[in-house]
């Protein structure tokens, strides 16, 4: 019966007088004393059905007994709407079609949130009902815009010679900086896989295996607290290339992005994507995935107050620490409430306040202008090349305080006062990462990328006189994709020498016996002529996200679990039946409760 069936949205104009058949939910339903009509919605759209008491009287009377998500079967002809009633807001709004007859397949009881609705809806209850959620219209453009974007993907990364080749999901651990997600192993009662936080081993060893490109769109897994960009599961558009240099990668994945924005966006990005250095990046923007759709950069100004008078930086500079400023210009948009909150804002960021001032017609007033010199007047003036009416926020404190409270509060301020466009696609690079970072706390190294990342070539000979202090001197050849302030990608060309690996396990505290017992496939598959090979991964999710201009990644995943980690539809995480933890040699020694 269903054979003949037509898209509801697809109908147009040319379709008129046309007998079709439709299917799918009623949307709405409007009684007109004698006239009833219902809005049909398929995966396609909405059109309008009518039945008319005095045409059809069976028809009449089933479309009275429809409700509102009720799934039914529709015959009828297309006919042009009277022009009073044509609804120019809707794609079919030109036409409605007059049912011959309706079948009823399968009712519906009240739906928890009406589908069509605008008004806000408990996202708990869209989880729950996820499967009505996903009838509504945004999360509907939102599966359908993914499902195209995976599609652009396929077909630029065919077209450039990379083939697509799936990894193993029950695998050990690699060592990205996320905790794991544990498998128990049945048959090997006490042992466990650990999914994969991405399938950088693997990706690596096809290198050594001969593909030269390979791609493939990957579920990653990663045990880690949740923000709104984050999921424990999310997916990865991970490519790994033979015989290449970071700038043919950064070309070819520039092409790909540029392609996916116009499969999702129908915007043409011209120009070549801006290149910045991590150092730069810090500097200017105090992060390393810095937003560049508006100005609002910092400026370090240790230099000029190395007399300062404000016993604050002057204790900040003799204790090693730096002094940044950041100028908001349109200074009457900062309140003295504004003023206040953002004092006990950059708190979270560990830094002790956050000193301020006012330039304005010629002078600095409040906060700590009655610290300032004349001299460091003239120079603030002239490095920050101050405009009438600009509040200073000066950030002093060890390098990374400064960088984190300023880089962050750049953004608050940007959003407060409302200069950020939000049609904007900034894309950056950011590159020259450090090859490793130093925690004082656990007193060893990390690699800041991860430790299969090769050290550029003028700091390879500094590998041997490491110390803390001169850490962030030896670079990675590492880079970073960054859209609109949030990173969307990231890779490196890799270690393709056992010699270079082992070194970089030891530095970053793996021993020998531990390198082996984790990676001794690896290390072994680098001694048959491994090639120089390196790639990237993007986060297909985020870039779903920023693209579709939505606030939270959950809005691009079909069926994403809560900021708890729970997917409310099927309540998983559960607990199981005891004869199936036996099968698997476990006891729970604790029940957590929520
Ligand atoms: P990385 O750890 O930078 O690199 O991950 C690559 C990209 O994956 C996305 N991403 C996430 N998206 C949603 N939820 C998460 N929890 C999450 N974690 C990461 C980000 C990130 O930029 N193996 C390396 C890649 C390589 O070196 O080739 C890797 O996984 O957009």
């Amino acid at each position: 019966m269903f054979a003949e069936r037509l898209y509801c949205g697809k109908l147009t104009r040319s379709d008129v007088d046309k007998e079709i058949l439709l299917a799918g939910w009623v949307d709405r339903r409007r009684d007109h004393g004698g006239i009833i009509f219902i809005m049909l919605r398929d995966v396609s759209g909405i059109v309008q059905i009518v039945a008319d008491e005095s045409l059809n009287r069976e028809t009449a009377l089933i479309a009275d007994k429809l409700r509102n998500e009720f799934c039914i079967c529709v015959k009828g002809t297309v006919r042009l709407r009277g022009s009073e009633s044509v609804n120019p807001d809707m794609k079919t709004g030109e036409i409605e079609i007059v049912a011959s007859s309706i079948e009823i397949l399968s009712e519906s009881e009240v739906p928890p949130f009406q589908i069509e609705t605008r008004d806000h809806i408990h996202e708990d209850i869209r989880l729950k009902y996820r499967y009505l959620d996903l009838r509504r219209e945004n999360m509907q453009i939102s599966l359908i815009k993914r499902h195209e974007m995976m599609q652009t993907t396929r077909n630029y990364l065919v077209k450039n010679n990379f083939i697509e080749i799936e990894t193993p999901v029950l695998n050990k651990s690699t060592p990205e900086g996320a905790r794991d997600f544990l498998v128990p192993s049945r048959l090997h009662g006490g042992q466990f896989y650990a999914l994969p936080q991405s399938p950088q081993l693997f990706k690596q060893i096809l290198m050594i295996s001969g593909f030269d490109r390979y791609f493939n769109i990957v579920k990653c897994f990663r045990d880690e607290d949740l923000r709104n960009d984050r999921q424990p599961e999310f997916t990865q558009i991970d490519m790994e290339l033979s015989f290449i240099d970071q700038q043919m990668i950064m070309k070819i994945i520039e092409g790909l992005l540029k392609d996916i924005v116009k499969t999702v966006t129908g915007k043409e990005i011209g120009s070549d994507f801006p290149v910045l250095s991590y150092e730069d990046a810090m500097e200017r923007y105090g992060k390393d995935a810095p937003d560049t759709r508006f100005g609002l950069e910092l400026l370090t100004v240790t230099d000029i107050f190395k007399d300062s008078e404000f016993k604050v930086f002057k204790n900040t500079i003799d204790t090693g620490g730096v002094i940044k400023v950041l100028p908001v210009e349109s200074g009457d948009k900062i309140t003295r409430k504004m003023l206040d909150d953002y004092t006990e804002w950059v708190k979270i960021f560990k830094a002790g306040g956050l000193p301020n001032c006012r330039f304005r017609g010629g002078n600095f007033e409040g906060g700590i202008s009655k610290f300032l010199s004349e001299d460091e007047k003239k120079k603030l003036i002239e490095k920050c090349t101050l405009k009438d009416d600009t509040v200073l926020f000066f950030g002093c404190d060890r390098k990374q305080v400064v960088n984190d409270s300023l880089g962050n509060l750049r953004i608050k301020i940007a959003k407060d006062i409302d200069i950020i466009d939000q049609e904007k696609l900034n894309f950056v690079w950011v590159t020259q990462f450090p090859l490793l970072e130093y925690s004082y706390e656990d007193k060893r190294y990390f690699a800041k990328h991860h430790p299969f990342t090769a050290p550029a070539a003028e700091s390879m000979d500094k590998l041997n006189n490491i110390t803390p202090e001169n850490v962030d001197d030896i670079l990675a050849q590492a880079y970073d994709i960054v859209l609109n302030g949030v990173e969307i990608g990231g890779g490196s060309i890799r270690i393709n020498r056992p010699e270079i690996q082992s070194r970089m396990f030891d530095l970053i505290g793996i021993n020998e016996e531990e390198a082996n017992e984790k990676f001794s496939f690896l290390l072994d598959a680098l001694k048959f002529g491994a090639p120089p090979h390196g790639g990237l991964a993007l986060g297909l999710d985020r870039i779903m996200m920023i693209l579709l201009q939505r606030e939270s990644i959950r809005e691009v995943i079909a069926f994403p679990k809560t900021q708890r980690g729970q997917c409310m539809m099927s309540q998983a995480p559960s607990a199981v039946a005891k004869d199936q933890l036996k099968e698997l040699s476990l006891r729970i020694s604790e029940i957590k409760n929520d």
